[in-house]
């Protein structure tokens, strides 16, 4: 089954498709030669996520997902959640994003997070959603190299490290964007 993963984000393509089966082949934006920017204008993850999903659906007459993700602190009273692309500026680039998180988590006691992701499926008749988050703390500063985003500073509940020091395939097993892909990979085959 041909799907459309509505991203220009080369690392989601990745996690996504290293998680589904055979049976469904990943169409990515680049693989279609579509460059345009997808806005997210609203403030939930459903909307933003449906939004994309819709629009590359009627462009292109497929099936299409979408996610989209925020990392949520309590302690921030959910900052920067559903900004958290643009936390420290409309182009702000990953190590500003966490170099601002740090900087405002500094004082704070409670170091709790977690990271949430909706996928929006658009098929030819419908949309569905599809959810998944995890627990963690926030670190005092990066560390690793691996992930993207903000994975240098989320330490899952459980480990000692951050998602971008552990194995991808913990952070596929345990984490928000890969639970929510196992339930959206449910749903696709009672299709
Ligand atoms: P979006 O879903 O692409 O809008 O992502 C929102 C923000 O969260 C961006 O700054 C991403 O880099 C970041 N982000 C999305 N997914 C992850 C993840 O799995 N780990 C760390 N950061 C992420």
């Amino acid at each position: 089954m041909d799907l459309i993963f509505a991203t220009h984000n080369p690392n989601k393509v990745l996690e996504v498709q290293k998680q589904l089966d055979q049976s469904f082949n990943i169409l990515a934006l680049s693989d279609l030669d579509y460059h345009t920017e997808i806005p997210e204008p609203y403030e939930t993850l459903e909307e933003n996520a449906l939004q994309k999903a819709k629009t590359i659906s009627r462009v292109f007459k497929k099936i299409c997902f979408s996610d989209d993700t925020g990392l949520f602190v309590p302690a921030l009273n959910g900052a920067p959640g559903v900004y958290s692309a643009r936390y420290a500026g409309p182009k702000a680039s990953a190590l500003e994003n966490m170099e601002k998180l740090c900087a405002a988590m500094e004082l704070k006691q409670d170091r709790r997070a977690y990271f949430k992701t909706v996928i929006a499926l658009q098929t030819l008749k419908g949309f569905h959603f599809f959810e998944g988050m995890v627990w963690g703390t926030i670190a005092r500063e990066p560390v690793g190299t691996g992930g993207f985003g903000y994975d240098p500073i989320f330490i899952p509940q459980g480990y000692d490290q951050s998602f971008a020091m552990l194995p991808q395939k913990i952070k596929q097993e345990i984490g928000h964007r890969g639970k929510a892909i196992r339930a959206l990979t449910s749903f696709l085959k009672t299709l």
